[in-house]
């Protein structure tokens, strides 16, 4: 179905893998519009409850994007490839109604990085290294870089890493609060997994609240506390508040519907 990409869906958690480890997973044009489609399927399959996006290889998540199509590029080409990447993936991953997380596998460079970030939140394996190198080349990040760093390990720190293009490792990035934990390279799908099964066992439209409602802190758009309010209230017209509240009363286990 995918070029670039190998996706696996089992207990209603797609697994989508990035499938180009010969060039370290580097994000082209195919990948982007491929992963672009499989964010789509994740947004519209009800099959599907939550994500996670992931590396082939040992050795990358993903290492960028890909440096040979920058060549031929002028100010209006550079600008439409941010563009269109950031609206076909990037914005779309962060706000999609239902949990897309990072399996951070390995290198985690400039387009991998912000890939990384645009996600819900990320898990890292022990050999993971995180890094915006764009000023190697001249450049700086495109696909929300600049604004995502900052929002997650604050203005300081991101300005230097941004500045020197310096990569730092899993430890550093999960007390940075870069990623929420770090796993050894054979238990980091399996431990996504487990907190996704958590999450899927809750009810969808108020996690798809929480994702909308955590988002506005950082749209200037929206007044957070009043998107709160609105969501706060949406939820008690849906049939699984009803369920919820129900089954905690009548002491049983809730059975969520997406309704
Ligand atoms: N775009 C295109 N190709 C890339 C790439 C990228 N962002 N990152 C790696 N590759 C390719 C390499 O060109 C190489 O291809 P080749 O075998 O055909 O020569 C292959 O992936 C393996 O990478 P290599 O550099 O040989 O691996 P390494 O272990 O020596 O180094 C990195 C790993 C991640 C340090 C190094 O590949 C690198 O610095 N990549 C670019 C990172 C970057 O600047 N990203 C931001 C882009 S905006």
């Amino acid at each position: 179905m995918y070029n670039t990409l190998i996706t696996d869906l089992e207990n209603g958690i797609l697994t989508i893998t990035i499938n180009r480890p010969d060039k370290l997973n580097a994000l082209n044009k195919t990948v982007i519009e491929e992963l672009s489609n499989a964010i789509d399927e994740v947004i519209n399959n009800p099959e599907i409850r939550s994500a996670i996006i992931t590396g082939a290889g040992p050795k990358a998540f993903v290492a960028g994007a890909d440096i040979t199509e920058f060549l031929t590029l002028d100010a209006a080409g550079g600008k439409a490839l941010a563009q269109k990447g950031q609206d076909m993936v990037f914005t779309k991953i962060e706000n999609a109604p239902k949990p897309i997380v990072a399996a951070v596998n390995g290198f985690a460079l400039g387009g991998g990085c912000e890939l990384a970030m645009a996600c819900h939140f990320r898990l890292a394996s022990e050999n993971a290294k995180f890094g915006q190198p764009e000023v190697n080349l001249g450049l700086i990040p495109g696909y929300g870089g600049t604004q995502r760093l900052v929002h997650l390990i604050g203005k300081g720190k991101a300005m230097e890493l941004l500045m020197s293009a310096h990569m730092i490792d899993a430890n550093e990035a999960k007390q940075l609060g870069l990623v929420n934990y770090v796993t050894t390279s054979e238990t980091l799908l399996d431990h996504t997994k487990k907190i996704l099964e958590i999450i899927n066992s809750k009810a969808p439209l108020a996690v798809a609240a929480c994702i909308k409602s955590v988002n506005a802190v950082f749209d200037e758009t929206k007044n957070g506390y009043q998107t709160e309010i609105d969501a706060f209230g949406e939820c008690f017209v849906t049939e699984d508040m009803k369920e919820g509240t129900t089954a905690f009363l009548e002491k049983r286990k809730a059975e969520f519907k997406g309704k």
